[in-house]
């Protein structure tokens, strides 16, 4: 299984061994409306992929992911890495940095990460947004709080540094994801599911859903991020889908931390004969975790309509 470069919010890795062997088989195009860190298509088993989100930059770098070759990927990587002078634990060892894994590298990283962002930022701004571009991005991604992206209003790159660096984990990560990006027959559309032409798509395709959840939290749904509005227009879509005759499987939560998505609930219920909910284990492959893992209440499901 080939997992996101993108320590992605929400990503849906973990819970691929259960996901995938809902989806039916024999799919034509996989549409990954809502994709993210991209962790359901990479995965899945289909003709060709169509990886949507309303998140222009994801798109952007995954284009140049699957474009750019690997080569220059990684050696922009570690160019831009030599240029700042930020840490690279995997060749010199945290000694060099004089640093302890257990406290990570934060200290030595900060200013280093805030002039990459400010160049970065100022790249942006003169709208300069080339191959390298992406490229910074991504490092600036690896370097910055827990691998998070988060922009502020004036559109600036506004997240401090992390604590960890482009270790092996990351780049075996980023390898492989591009690997599996340049075999796979794709695109990149960059839209509001609400104008997701579904005129396009016939009947042995599928699409996949999973937007960002009502009642729990996440960077992408600050600011206002993701309203009762969107998700009953969003399940207003779904009963188009399935109008047309078109297969898809929706990832949500019914219910998390003593909250309930009642909207989601009363769908559901009205629309019992039509769509099926499967309940989900969060903690399947996290059983370690399982004492300290916050979703421990939560309800997680997939919802079907095949
Ligand atoms: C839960 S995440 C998807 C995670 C993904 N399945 C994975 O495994 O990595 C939800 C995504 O929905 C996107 N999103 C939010 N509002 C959207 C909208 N109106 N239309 C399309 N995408 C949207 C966010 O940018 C975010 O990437």
């Amino acid at each position: 299984m080939i997992q996101s470069p993108l320590n992605y919010t929400g990503g849906k890795f973990k819970l691929l061994p259960q996901i995938l062997p809902l989806f039916p088989n024999n799919i034509n195009t996989f549409v990954d409306l809502f994709c993210g860190g991209c962790n359901v298509g990479i995965n899945v088993e289909s003709k060709s992929v169509i990886y949507n989100d309303v998140d222009e930059n994801l798109l952007c770098l995954y284009n140049t992911f699957k474009n750019l070759d690997k080569r220059s990927v990684f050696e922009w990587i570690y160019d831009i890495i030599d240029e700042y002078e930020l840490s690279l634990v995997s060749k010199n060892g945290y000694d060099y940095y004089k640093c302890e894994s257990s406290k990570g590298l934060g200290i030595y990283n900060k200013e280093k990460f805030l002039k990459l962002r400010t160049d970065f930022n100022e790249k942006k701004r003169r709208g300069n947004y080339d191959y390298y571009y992406y490229v910074m991005l991504y490092v600036i991604i690896v370097y910055a709080f827990n691998n998070q992206i988060r922009f502020n209003s004036n559109g600036d790159f506004n997240l401090p540094v992390g604590k960890r660096d482009f270790n092996k984990k990351m780049q075996q990560k980023l390898s492989d994801f591009i690997d599996k990006i340049k075999e796979q027959d794709c695109k990149f559309t960059c839209l509001d599911f609400r104008e997701f032409d579904v005129e396009i798509l016939e009947n042995d395709d599928f699409v996949y859903v999973d937007p960002p959840y009502l009642i729990t939290c996440a960077t992408y749904n600050e600011q206002g991020g993701w309203s009762e509005t969107d998700e009953r227009d969003l399940l207003t879509f779904l009963n188009k889908l399935h109008e047309k005759k078109l297969r898809f499987a929706l990832s949500n939560v019914l219910r998390s931390k003593g909250k309930e998505n009642t909207i989601l609930l009363e769908w559901l219920s009205e629309n019992k004969e039509k769509y099926k909910a499967i309940n989900l284990d969060y903690n399947y492959s996290n059983s370690n975790y399982q004492t300290k893992d916050k979703t421990t209440n939560s309800e997680e499901v997939l919802i079907i309509n095949y």
